[in-house]
């Protein structure tokens, strides 16, 4: 059976590498993008890859964005399989980047995608996953986003002291969970992944891998045996660099 995967922020970095990499098991790719002009060339640039890829308009800090996008996948699809919140931003770097030099407009823009953006196209988009047979749903997430790691004075995360983006992931980390604990006697999966340091326009291309090994934890979750794990926190860890492992990380 034929089945279908929408991945916000999917015309470039990681979201793109997803798409590609989820068509080549054979999903119909739904390319979430807000720019038309960049969701189409990704689109073209898929196809021409071999992947069956579809463009949806899809700005995730706009409610009509959000609905239109929902409608139009139910309208051509009625139901849909993968659902990956990818889209995701670093917010303005304010000072010396430090909590105390935070301001709220900042902190504000960042959470409107990165966490209420989420929650609004996951909403949007539950009643079409409630019709696939065994939905999964991605989180992208960060190991920045983890307290744990965040809290250990040995660990490489202890020099980042910033507030937006490393909150953000937190509160996206809970929600997946939350959702996992609504969701968890339906056959729909829910899971943060984490794709690790990765080199993409979001950190200038300094990260340690490529995005399509960044990609690929996620993917794996979302391509493994049915019935996998619900409300889990994967991915590729820090100290790792170019490598493709990955496993569990701590919330
Ligand atoms: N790169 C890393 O090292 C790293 C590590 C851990 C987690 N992550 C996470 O991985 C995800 C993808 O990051 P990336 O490295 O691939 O970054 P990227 O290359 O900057 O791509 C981000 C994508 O999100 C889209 N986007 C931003 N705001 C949006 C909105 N309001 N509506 C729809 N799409 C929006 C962007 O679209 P435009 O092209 O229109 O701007 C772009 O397609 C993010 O959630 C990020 O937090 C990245």
């Amino acid at each position: 059976m034929n089945r279908t995967a929408l991945i916000t922020g999917a015309n470039k970095g990681i979201g793109y590498e997803i798409a590609r990499q989820l068509a080549e098991h054979g999903f119909t790719v739904l390319v979430g993008a807000r720019d038309p002009k960049r969701g189409e060339t990704a689109v073209a640039k898929l196809r021409a890859g071999g992947a069956d890829a579809r463009f949806v308009p899809l700005d995730v800090t706009d409610a009509q964005s959000v609905a239109a996008a929902a409608a139009a996948v139910e309208a051509e699809f009625g139901a849909l399989d993968v659902l990956v919140n990818n889209a995701g931003i670093a917010g303005a770097f304010e000072g010396d980047g430090k909590p105390s030099t935070t301001t709220l407009g900042t902190l504000r823009e960042v959470f409107e995608t990165n966490v209420f953006g989420v929650v609004a196209v996951t909403n949007a988009m539950l009643p079409l996953l409630r019709r696939a047979p065994a939905a999964r749903i991605v989180n992208v997430s960060s190991e920045v986003g983890s307290l744990t790691m965040a809290t250990d004075p040995t660990g490489p995360m202890w020099p980042m002291a910033a507030i937006p983006y490393p909150t953000s992931k937190t509160a996206l980390n809970m929600i997946t969970a939350q959702y996992a604990k609504e969701l968890w006697d339906t056959p729909i999966r829910v899971n943060a992944v984490n794709p690790g340091y990765t080199a993409t326009d979001f950190n200038g291309h300094s990260g340690f891998r490529t995005a399509a090994q960044g990609a690929e934890p996620i993917v794996a979750v979302l391509t493994g045996p049915a019935g996998g794990p619900s409300g889990q926190f994967t991915g590729h860890l820090w100290g790792e660099p170019g490598g493709v492992e990955y496993g569990p990380l701590p919330w």
